[in-house]
């Protein structure tokens, strides 16, 4: 009875660190929650590929309806990615009443409200710490953290493949194709990096952010959005023989009653914070009226980091189905504070 079975679609990356996980911590996590959790279920595209990474005693199947079938299974992590058929699959989850973890950012920043909606009606958690700058617990922060204050701008470096082939650019001379493909190698990117470079996947994580720090759901259209796929190796070296260092960075800041936000390469002084984040580390600048300037750093992108923070959000659901207080999406909390309109 105090078990709780957990279902896991997708087993790259971020899937199997949750795998490794949920598994070597289980004792921590009882103690905490009170109950045990273990993976019964994993769904993903290709099962000969993963037969020997799962033991025995774990299902492992193409086919969702093993998850939604099975009244065991409570809690889903959604880390297949992609909005299509992401999408489906969630939707699917919360109307069977299983409680969602996901990290994706691509599917909370389009259709996020939409899924709380429905996590909402059906009684069930949604939760996704993950999607945003991978290990750093930035939504938990912002929603627990600066309940009181008001948030006026949050930015920062929050996708971790480009700052890792920035990164690699300026200090090993690596060309932009290098540093890209070890960023895939090491599985920091997305299976189409397409997003990661062209400052997309910040711009997701910057939507998310801009509904937690202020309660406005902006759109990808509302923001001016600009990647890093034509920076040269020479461009690097000009802008380090000035000083500076390029980073992408994301901005959202409150303006005259609405947002701005817009994510783009941005020439910042060797000496300012942001220009010391290396490699696949992100770090979020949230500056509140009462609290000021505060900044957040960690891995942010990567299995166990992303891992982490899927973990952080299984024992908080698990919490609340101990509690009985289910239901509680993160974006259920952040409507009760009112709509901003974002600004043009
Ligand atoms: P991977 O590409 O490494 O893994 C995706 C997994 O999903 C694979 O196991 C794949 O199965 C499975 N999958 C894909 N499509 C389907 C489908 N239609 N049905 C069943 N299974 C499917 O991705 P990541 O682990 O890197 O990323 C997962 C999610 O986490 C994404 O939303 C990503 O944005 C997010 N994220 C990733 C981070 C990272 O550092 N990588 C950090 C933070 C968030 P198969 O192996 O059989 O093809
Ligand atoms: N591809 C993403 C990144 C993964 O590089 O930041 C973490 O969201």
């Amino acid at each position: 009875m105090n078990d709780i079975k957990i279902g896991l679609v997708g087993l790259g990356t971020v899937g199997s660190s949750v795998l490794k996980m949920v598994t070597e911590n289980q004792d921590k996590v009882q103690n905490i929650t009170g109950r045990q959790l273990s993976v019964k279920t994993v769904v993903v595209r290709n099962v000969k590929k993963h037969q020997d990474a799962v033991s025995s005693d774990i299902q492992l199947t193409t086919d969702l309806n093993a998850i939604i079938n099975d009244p065991e299974i409570k809690i889903v992590v959604e880390v297949m990615g992609g909005v299509h058929p992401a999408k489906e699959v969630i939707t699917q989850l919360l109307n069977a009443k299983k409680h969602v973890v996901t990290a994706n950012k691509d599917l909370i920043a389009s259709a996020g409200e939409e899924l709380a909606a429905l996590a909402r009606q059906n009684h069930c958690d949604l939760m996704y710490e993950a999607s945003v700058a991978g290990g750093i617990p930035i939504l938990r922060t912002i929603v627990t953290s600066f309940a009181a204050d008001h948030i006026t701008e949050v930015k920062g470096i929050v996708n971790g493949t480009t700052n890792y082939i920035l990164t690699q650019m300026q200090r090993q001379n690596w060309s932009y194709d290098q540093s890209l493909q070890k960023a895939q190698e090491l599985g920091f990117a997305e299976s189409d990096p397409t997003n990661d470079v062209e400052g997309i996947d910040a711009a997701y994580k910057m939507i998310i952010l801009t509904q937690f720090s202020y309660g406005t759901h902006i759109k990808l259209e509302d923001m001016a959005v600009e990647g890093i796929s034509t920076i040269q190796l020479e461009d690097v070296a000009q802008a380090d023989a000035f000083g500076y260092t390029i980073k992408l960075l994301g901005v959202s800041r409150r303006i005259d009653g609405g947002v701005f936000a817009e994510v783009g390469p941005v020439l910042v002084p060797k000496d300012h914070p942001l220009a010391t984040i290396n490699n696949e580390n992100n770090a979020v600048m949230v500056t509140g009226e009462a609290v000021g300037e505060t900044l957040f750093y960690g891995p942010g992108a990567g299995g166990l980091p992303t891992a982490n923070s899927v973990l952080s959000d299984i024992v908080s659901v698990t919490k609340n189905i101990a509690l009985g207080t289910t239901g509680n999406s993160f974006n259920n909390f952040r409507d009760e504070l009112g709509k901003v309109d974002p600004a043009q």
